[in-house]
């Protein structure tokens, strides 16, 4: 059962204000996308890594196929997909703002995943979540007991995730993660308990957090 992944480091990093997208700013001495990439690269069950990146930091994906920047992460999806071999059973989709993802949580997607087809790492919300309206006025507040926060990697068959981005660029859909392609297919899905120092670098304190994680792991 042949598994790729497809590693996201096509974004700007706009929130983060650095020049410097933030996947490729140092943490721990690396760019932080090599982090993820050196676990993905190393893990006997993958076969092979579409890395989405500008073209300038290509050289820091060695063995990895290259693809370009999307508009939008799904678009970077796109981008990726062609390179997969037809023959692959499994495709991971992982954030490269993700550092932290262990080998512990990738194994355990892989092992509880694979039975439904579509799953993802996930952490059930601490914070009270409500819907609101623009101006700020609350519709309701959300059972937070069953809320959860969806992380990367996530894992989908071949298949579905061909089907899933046809849909996508057929009816002009947007989604803003990887198993919500499932749901569009009326395929099932799954959530899989991680480890919440899986978190997404994404402000510019983020990456103090992350130096003192890294120093403290
Ligand atoms: O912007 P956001 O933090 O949601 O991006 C999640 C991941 O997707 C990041 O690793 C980013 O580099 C990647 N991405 C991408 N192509 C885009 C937008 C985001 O590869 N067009």
């Amino acid at each position: 059962m042949s598994i790729w992944v497809i590693l996201l480091a096509g974004g700007q990093g706009t929130r983060l204000k650095s020049p410097t997208p933030k996947v490729f700013l140092p943490l721990a001495g690396r760019p932080v996308a090599s982090h993820s990439f050196s676990l993905f690269s190393s893990h006997p069950e993958i076969e092979g890594i579409a890395v989405v990146t500008p073209p300038s930091y290509a050289s820091l994906f060695e063995g990895a196929l290259i693809a370009s920047p999307g508009a939008e992460r799904q678009d970077s999806i796109a981008n990726a997909f062609p390179l997969i071999p037809p023959s692959t059973s499994w495709v991971l989709i992982h954030d490269a703002a993700r550092p932290f993802l262990t080998r512990h949580d990738l194994d355990l997607l892989l092992a509880e995943g694979k039975a439904t087809g579509a799953a993802a790492l996930a952490h059930p919300v601490t914070p009270t979540i409500k819907e609101a309206l623009p101006d700020g006025t609350v519709v309701k507040t959300l059972d937070r007991s069953k809320l959860w926060e969806i992380y990367t990697p996530q894992l989908l068959s071949y298949s579905l995730l061909q089907k899933g981005l046809e849909k996508l660029r057929a009816e002009k859909l947007s989604v803003t993660d990887d198993i919500s392609l499932a749901e569009l297919l009326g395929h099932p899905s799954k959530l899989v308990r991680g480890s919440p120092s899986n978190w997404k670098i994404t402000y510019p304190e983020d990456l103090f957090k992350a130096e003192l994680q890294c120093a403290i792991s």
